[in-house]
């Protein structure tokens, strides 16, 4: 006995992967969050399919549901936003089916920090510039723990993703100050990424706050903060890989005499 837990991707119905479409379009009962999963790619499923939407249950509900049913001997797919691994409250909901004896299996999806890099064109990681990305949130209701305050993570100076912030900006440009990192860094702020709606701000830690405000952007939104943002990086040639350079080889490659 097992349930499926699917990454449905950013919003467009397209992004999701074959083999979880597959799975979408083949289950008899389908979870989703219906607050950030677009409903034009719940409506795949198949025409008889029982489809229930998570936004307004809570945990012991949702898992009911899916264990009564996968006991019932019906295929359940748990369809979550981007990819389940980031912020997706899987692992509460895994250990509960798992003291029912139901395992699961997890079909990966594009994350909205891909999905948001993808809309402007960016690399994360620029040959040196930055090698690491950092994933994280701001502090707010949320408690972070103690060594991952983004004071602390941004000492690295590298690229950061923050993900559930948009309310929050007046403390990440304070921690990213206090990190050293100077009011001209470049900031990205994908709203929907992948949405019609999709809303891109570009800005820099100092204007941040208030290009969110004037922006109207409390929500739904992903900020990439580090010198890899920089808007201007496509006319720049001094950063470029070892792996393209004539002159590196490697085992698909023999070198070029420059
Ligand atoms: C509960 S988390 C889920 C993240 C999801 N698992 C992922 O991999 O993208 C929700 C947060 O993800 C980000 N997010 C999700 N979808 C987004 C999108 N289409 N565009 C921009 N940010 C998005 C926002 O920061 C939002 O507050």
């Amino acid at each position: 006995m097992k349930i499926y837990i699917v990454g449905a991707g950013p919003g467009d119905p397209d992004l999701i992967t074959v083999k979880g479409l597959n799975i979408l379009q083949t289950a008899d009962v389908i979870l989703y969050t219906d607050s950030l999963v677009n409903d034009e790619l719940i409506r795949k499923a198949k025409p008889d399919a029982e489809v229930l939407k998570t936004a307004g249950m809570h945990l012991e509900e949702i898992v009911d549901v899916m264990v009564d049913r996968v006991k019932a001997g019906k295929m359940v797919a748990r369809i979550h936003t981007g990819d389940p691994a980031m912020y997706g409250a899987i692992m509460e909901q895994i250990v509960l089916l798992k003291k029912e004896n139901i395992g699961n299996e997890v079909i990966p999806g594009v994350s909205s920090v891909f999905a948001s890099a993808a809309a402007i064109g960016a690399e994360l990681t620029i040959p040196d510039l930055t090698q690491t990305l950092i994933l994280t949130r701001a502090e707010g209701r949320t408690p972070v723990p103690e060594f991952e305050k983004l004071r602390d993570l941004a000492s690295h100076h590298c690229t950061i993703a923050l993900f559930l912030s948009a309310t929050l900006t007046k403390k990440i440009v304070k921690e990213l100050q206090a990190a050293g990192w100077q009011d001209d860094t470049p900031v990205a702020v994908i709203q929907r990424a992948t949405w019609p709606d999709q809303k891109i701000v570009r800005t820099t830690l100092v204007n941040l706050d208030e290009d969110m405000r004037k922006n109207g952007i409390r929500k739904h939104a992903m900020i990439l903060a580090g010198w890899a943002l920089d808007p201007n990086i496509h006319d720049k040639d001094e950063y470029r890989s070892k792996l393209y350079d004539a002159s590196f080889t490697h085992g698909f490659r023999k070198g070029v005499k420059p």
